[in-house]
């Protein structure tokens, strides 16, 4: 796609699911990817595979994001694409959430984002371009009433991309940032829920019209499109990627 030739990416949450699956096609669409994940063996593995390069990353690790960012810059020459994959269930209701459960989802989901969009916007401002795809989920519209943490983490994603998109327009600053809203998808994510809850996988199928879950590559293809050059008027948008699931009425 315009603009991923050439292009240098950063993706959190690589070793597997939806991060990567998101590796694969920003490389094969020509960009140079840093992949980061705190599965270090994992995220080498697919690295290596794809002709990407590897960092061990918590995202929750504030100060290690500067090294992250440098690390890009100083590998591929500058940095373009920021995608905040990395994220955790916590599989708690208001009233089971612990206070090291809470912070832990928070940390990894929401300040993760922040910080990654944080450390990333001035490389983004002095490579010329940037383009932010923060991954949320259909949870951050239609919350689980058994994740409270992971709810309200994914629902402070939609809104922090939309503050980061606003303001970087009204700064003059060549960056967007959109959020992609994933619904049920084939990945190691929903394995854990489906252990916990046998049948959830299936159940989820139903809930869209199309009563499947999604290939993780047709999420990243959504990913790869608003990071390309294919949609300059596209910022603090939300693109949904849940086969229907949340257009239906819940009676039909
Ligand atoms: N699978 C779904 O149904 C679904 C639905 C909606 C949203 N999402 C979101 O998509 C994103 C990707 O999830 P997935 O489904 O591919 O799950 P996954 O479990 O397959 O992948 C998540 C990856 O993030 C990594 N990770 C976890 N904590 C990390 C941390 N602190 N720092 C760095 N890496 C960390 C894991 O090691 C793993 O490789 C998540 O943000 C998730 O919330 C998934």
């Amino acid at each position: 796609m315009p603009g991923l030739d050439g292009g240098v990416a950063i993706v959190t949450g690589c070793a597997s699911g939806i991060g990567a699956a998101t590796v694969r096609r920003l490389r094969a669409d020509g960009a140079e990817v840093l992949g980061t994940d705190i599965d270090e063996a994992a995220g080498k593995a697919l690295c290596e595979e794809v002709g990407a390069r590897f960092a061990p990353q918590d995202v929750s690790d504030r100060p290690q994001w500067a090294e992250i960012v440098a690390q890009a810059v100083d590998c591929f020459g500058g940095l373009h694409i920021l995608v905040n994959n990395a994220g955790i269930v916590s599989g708690a209701s208001i009233a089971e959430v612990d206070d090291e459960t809470w912070d832990r989802v928070i940390a990894v989901n929401l300040t993760g984002t922040m910080a990654g969009c944080r450390a990333a916007i001035p490389a983004m401002i002095e490579s010329g371009r940037g383009s932010i795809i923060n991954i949320a989920s259909t949870t951050a519209i239609a919350p689980l009433p058994g994740d409270v943490g992971y709810s309200a983490s994914k629902g402070g994603v939609r809104v922090l991309s939309k503050s980061v998109a606003t303001w970087c327009a009204q700064q003059g600053h060549p960056i967007r940032c959109n959020t992609v809203i994933p619904g049920a998808t084939e990945t190691g994510i929903l394995d854990a829920a489906e252990e916990a809850t046998p049948g959830l996988k299936a159940a989820v199928a139903a809930t869209s019209p199309m009563n499947r879950l999604a290939d993780p590559a047709e999420t990243a293809a959504a990913i790869a499109f608003l990071a390309s050059d294919e949609c300059p008027f596209m910022t603090g948008a939300e693109l949904l990627i849940d086969g229907g699931a949340l257009s239906i009425h819940p009676g039909f």
